[in-house]
């Protein structure tokens, strides 16, 4: 708690710097817990500069992830009801699977500096760097089966929101949850589902935002550099959680508004596309996205092709 307050205390006066005395005085603490404590903010990886007779004083703002930065002002009802903030894991979907077998809440977050098996869509691995935001999110919602893929595209229409408003960026979504800012991905979704007969028992969201693995570098961006700036992460994920928790409601409530918010963000339909998956690929004008979020494709060969996996590239026109 008294860390918290010094660290607020430094960083409202990022420029200047405070006595330990002052810092002692307003916490209503001993100079030498003031020392402590800023030892321990340290060993967080802030960089505080004492200089003798002057102070304390941050040198720099690290974009350090911390459960109480991520919690402050966040007023999210279920986003974020738990979260869980690991520096390495295997992978965040699989340890919330495991979590919302066990009966973890609704909400409940886990997010990781790092992964050492991140799962990407289609079965393929994601190599998962420090420095990107890794989250998975459990979802119970009670909704027949068939509704279920629409899930996926909830949690897109919310990240391309937050991208859109922590970075001003123009972001859009490439069927079915792949999301570009000038053309270039920079965030991927996967969703995995525990279900019995026709009962969904939960729903896990993973998602990752930022930078991308380096294999699919050349085609893909940086969140911060199309910024132009650094994006801070705690805002980033804040405002995901928001916007998931408004979009997520929505779904439950009206999933046609959910339909209706990611054709307008969508980059697919209108375009000639390939899609690929599963050994197969098909060439054609994309045409629309029915109920279900499936993909309909007007094939070369003058078939309509209802597609519900795969990887599209968007032809250039
Ligand atoms: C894609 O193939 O585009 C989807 C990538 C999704 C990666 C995220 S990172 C957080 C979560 N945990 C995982 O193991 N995968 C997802």
């Amino acid at each position: 708690m008294y860390k918290e307050k010094i660290l607020n205390l430094l960083r409202s006066s990022h420029s200047g710097f405070i006595s330990g005395e002052e810092l002692a005085r307003m916490c209503g603490i001993s100079r030498t817990m003031v020392w402590k404590h800023i030892k321990s903010l340290e060993r967080e990886g802030f960089a505080i500069n004492a200089v003798p007779s002057q102070g304390y004083q941050i040198t720099t703002l690290p974009d350090i992830l911390r459960q109480v930065d991520v919690k402050r002002g966040l007023k999210t009802r279920i986003m974020g009801k738990a979260i869980y903030l690991l520096s390495e894991v295997a992978s965040t979907n699989t340890l919330a699977m495991e979590m919302a077998a066990n009966g973890t809440p609704e909400g409940t977050v886990v997010i990781a500096e790092t992964q050492t098996t991140g799962k990407g869509r289609l079965g393929r691995k994601w190599i998962s760097p420090k420095g990107n935001l890794y989250l998975s999110v459990v979802l119970r919602p009670n909704i027949p089966m068939h509704k279920a893929p629409l899930i996926t595209l909830m949690g897109a229409v919310a990240v391309a929101s937050a991208i859109r408003k922590t970075g001003n960026l123009e972001a859009g979504i490439k069927w079915p949850n792949d999301i570009l800012v000038s053309g270039k991905k920079v965030s991927g979704l996967l969703t995995e589902m525990s279900a019995e007969q026709d009962r969904i028992r939960h729903i896990v969201l993973g998602i990752e935002m930022g930078d991308l693995p380096p294999e699919v570098r050349c085609l893909t961006t940086s969140l911060a550099a199309e910024a132009g700036a650094t994006i801070n992460r705690t805002a980033l994920l804040q405002q995901l959680l928001r916007d998931l928790e408004i979009w997520y409601k929505k779904f439950l409530t009206h999933d046609e508004d959910v339909l209706e918010e990611w054709k307008k963000l969508n980059l697919t339909v209108g375009n000639r596309v390939t899609v690929s998956g599963a050994g197969e690929s098909l060439k054609g004008l994309a045409k629309g996205v029915d109920n279900e979020g499936r993909l309909i494709v007007r094939g070369d060969d003058g078939t309509d092709h209802t597609v519900a996996a795969g990887d599209v590239t968007i032809l250039k026109k």
